[in-house]
């Protein structure tokens, strides 16, 4: 995967958009009208998320949050979440070797506790590793909204709170070193975020696409910057 600071500008000239969000949905969906296992649907959902990524670090995007894996996906067969935890354990393993061709910095989002000695090694290598590049991409793995606020709030109460602002919950999220999200897009056709960044997207913009997310291609992210691009943000005010 190729992550480089190449703006081809045209498309988000402006840098408008500084930070994106997914909730890569669909690709059991896009399997199953395939006639294939729900797994084969992950293996191309994961060869298409990175494909998305370069193409928005190209598109000079700064910040890229993709949702992988959620705190209520382990509800899922046994058999299904495995197979998704060897994706991302292949997918990072690989990260890792391919540090000095991306040039990307690595954050994972969401309680690292529940998941395989392995696998968190591996996470916290590839975040110390990449820790000198600016471009970032957010991976929410085992990751709630619920449960990242709840977090703060402990955290905040073992260092002796008894009172918090808004930006101490901000500054004790997994997302503390990036800034809100711009836009967040959901694939797939459902129109909820299913617990994904509560806080941070207040006042996020939301783009609905029935494409299924191996199907997400460049063309489609451009014209959904380019729709993004053309929204007049309030926040509130006139
Ligand atoms: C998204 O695709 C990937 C994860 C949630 C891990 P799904 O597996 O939810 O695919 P659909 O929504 O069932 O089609
Ligand atoms: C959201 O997709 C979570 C991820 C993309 C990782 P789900 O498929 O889990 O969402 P629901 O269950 O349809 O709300
Ligand atoms: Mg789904």
């Amino acid at each position: 995967m190729i992550f480089k600071k190449k703006s081809k500008v045209a498309v988000n000239a402006d840098k408008k958009l500084s930070h994106i969000a997914f909730i890569m949905d669909g690709n059991g969906r896009w399997a199953k009208k395939r006639g294939m296992p729900r797994e084969y649907g992950h293996v191309k959902g994961a060869e298409n998320f990175q494909r998305v990524v370069r193409h928005c670090g190209d598109i000079g995007i700064n910040t890229v949050t993709v949702y992988a894996f959620s705190t209520e996906n382990w509800n899922r067969p046994e058999n299904e979440v495995a197979q998704l935890m060897k994706l991302l354990y292949q997918y990072i393993d690989s990260a890792v070797r391919e540090l000095e061709k991306n040039e990307i910095r690595f954050i994972f989002l969401g309680g690292k506790e529940k998941l395989s000695p392995e696998l968190r090694e591996r996470m916290e290598e590839l975040e110390r590793l990449s820790e000198k590049y600016s471009l970032t991409l957010n991976i929410a793995l085992n990751y709630g909204g619920r449960d990242e606020i709840v977090h703060a709030c402990n955290s905040l109460i073992k260092e002796g709170k008894t009172e918090v602002t808004e930006q101490d919950i901000s500054s004790h999220l997994y997302t503390k070193q990036s800034p809100d999200p711009d836009l967040v897009v959901r694939t797939g056709g459902d129109f909820r975020i299913s617990n994904f960044l509560l806080w941070q997207s207040a006042y996020a913009e939301y783009y609905f696409t029935k494409t299924l997310w191996p199907d997400l291609d460049s063309k489609e992210i451009d014209a959904i910057v380019e729709n993004f691009c053309t929204r007049h943000r309030r926040f509130g005010g006139l």
